[in-house]
Order: structure tokens, then sequence, then C-alpha cells
């Protein structure tokens, strides 16, 4: 599928995907999050990928949902569309795992997307918010229950009620990234660590993947027992094999996903 409004690459094993509307700091209309959507379903399913990177541009990596595009909708309109319901499911169902790349502004929806990632990896210039409060509203695909789990009760209320920035040093400080690299070099070290993830079996980095998000649905004795499960269940793949094997005698592993 040819898209306007995301650059999408191959290479590697990572699939990197760029948000592409530069005039407007990248923000999220229903184009492109369709286009993102159909991206990532297609990079999920692809046997060649096995890690996913989500970027924007040194500015910005979005600054929130398409602000033009919505100020006329109707309540009626939003609820009917389910408005960027079934994007915002789509980017969840993804089982690979995806880097957020973040430089600039996440604001808005370009947070709650940021966050939906499996962990963010912020240049020195990012700045983090979700000031949906000076238009009106509030957040509307996560913001409200996701920034929470990252930073806590107080910082996530202060954001939201605020409208205020967080810069990418409190980001890392709170809990928000998991690190801060300087903007220019933003791009290679998150492809370094989409390499790293490449080089591992897309079984086991799926279930890492799982077993973490899981922490966030059930309880703890739930969580472990899943976790549990998942662990005895790599141990009839060829590459819980090849792995351990590979160790013993002192080599790289060759993961083939089987
Ligand atoms: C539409 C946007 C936009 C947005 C920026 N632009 N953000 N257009 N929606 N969210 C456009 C501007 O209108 C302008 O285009 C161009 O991008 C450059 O922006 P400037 O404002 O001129 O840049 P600057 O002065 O550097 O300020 C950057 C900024 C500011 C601080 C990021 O643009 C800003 O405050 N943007 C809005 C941030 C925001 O409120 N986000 C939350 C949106 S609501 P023109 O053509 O006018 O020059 C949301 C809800 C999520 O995300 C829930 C989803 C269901």
């Amino acid at each position: 599928m040819a898209y306007e409004t995301i650059i999408v690459e191959i290479e590697d094993h990572v699939c990197t995907i760029k948000l592409n509307r530069p005039d407007a700091l990248n923000a999220l209309n229903s184009q492109l999050l369709k286009e993102l959507a159909s991206a990532l379903t297609d990079a999920d399913r692809n046997d060649k990928v096995r890690a996913i990177v989500l970027t924007g541009s040194q500015k910005a990596f979005a600054a929130g949902a398409d602000i033009k595009e919505m100020s006329e909708k109707s309540f009626v309109e939003m609820y009917l569309t389910d408005f960027f319901g079934s994007e915002h499911e789509a980017v969840q169902k993804v089982r690979k795992p995806i880097i957020a790349a973040v430089a600039g502004y996440a604001l808005g929806g370009g947070c709650e997307l940021a966050m939906m990632c499996d962990f963010i990896i912020a240049g020195d210039n990012a700045k983090f918010g979700q000031p949906e409060i000076n238009l009106g509203v509030i957040a509307g695909i996560g913001g409200t229950q996701r920034l929470t789990r990252f930073v806590g009760k107080s910082k996530s209320m202060d954001m939201h009620l605020t409208g205020r920035f967080m810069d990418a040093e409190e980001a890392e400080r709170s809990g928000l990234v998991s690190r801060v690299v300087p903007a220019k070099s933003l791009m290679e070290e998150a492809m370094n660590a989409a390499g790293k993830i490449a080089e591992k079996s897309t079984l086991s980095t799926m279930a890492a993947k799982e077993a973490v998000n899981r922490a966030y649905e059930t309880t703890l004795a739930e969580g472990i027992l899943f976790e549990k499960r998942l662990f005895h269940s790599l141990f009839s793949t060829e590459d819980q094999k090849e792995g351990m094997a590979a160790f013993q005698e002192k080599r790289t592993a060759q993961f083939r996903d089987k």
C-alpha cells in the first residue's frame, strides 16, 4: 500500500515507520492513523520483521491529534465513528516490540501514541505533555490511564490539569522514557536497540512483551503464573535449544523463530 503521511522502511529485520506530516508537526489525523494502523499490522505479520521503530521528525514526534480536523465535530459524530478507537486498538494489538524514538514534541495524542509503544527512547530535546485541557477537552486514547501508570497520580494529574510540558530529563527521572540520548543520535540509538531485539528469537521477544503487558492487567500471582507458563512453553522451541547450546559452545546464537 502506498502511504502519504508515513514513510515505512524495512532493513535488517527492523521496520522503521516515520510519521510524515511536517507542515502540521505530525498531527495525527484520520488518514495518518489509518495508514499507521495498516503499516503496523503489516509489519506484525511480516516474517522478516522482528522489531519496529516508530519515530517523527527532530521538531516533533507528533503534536497531538489534528485539532483542525476535530474542531467542528459533534458528540454524535465522535461517538458513532468511535473517533480513533479502532486505530488505537490496532496499535495495541501489535505483538512484536515497538520502540518509540521521540524527538521534539510528543503532545496529546502524540504522547499517548508514544506510550502505546513498548518503550520510549527520547532525544534530549523531547517535550511530553497532555495539553488537551487547554482545548476544553481531555486525553482520548489512553493518556489519563497510561501516563498515570508511568509517572504516578500526582505528576499525571499535574500534566493533565495544568497542560504543562515535561522535558526529557524529567521524563526519564519519572519513568516515562527508558533513556535519553542526544537528539542528533536518536535514530542511531533507537536502531541499535531495535537491532539488539532483532538478534533474538521473535518467539521469546513476543512472549516477553506479552508477559510484561500482563502486569498491567492482572494480580501479581496471576501475572507470575502467566509468566511461568510462557517460560515453560518456550522449552518447546528450537530457538531455546539453539540459545542454550550457543551459550555452552561459546558462540552467537542463530535464532530462526522456530
Ligand atoms: C493541527 C497542528 C497541531 C495539531 C501543530 N499544528 N499542532 N495542527 N493539530 N495538534 C500545526 C500548526 O497549526 C501550524 O500550522 C504548524 O503545525 C506549526 O505549528 P506552530 O504552532 O506554528 O509551531 P510552534 O509555534 O513551534 O508551536 C509548537 C506547539 C504548538 C507548541 C507544538 O503547535 C501547539 O501547541 N500545538 C498543539 C498541541 C496540542 O494542543 N496537542 C493536543 C491536541 S488534542 P499552520 O498551518 O497553522 O501554520 C489531542 C487529543 C488526543 O491530541 C485524543 C485523540 C482521540
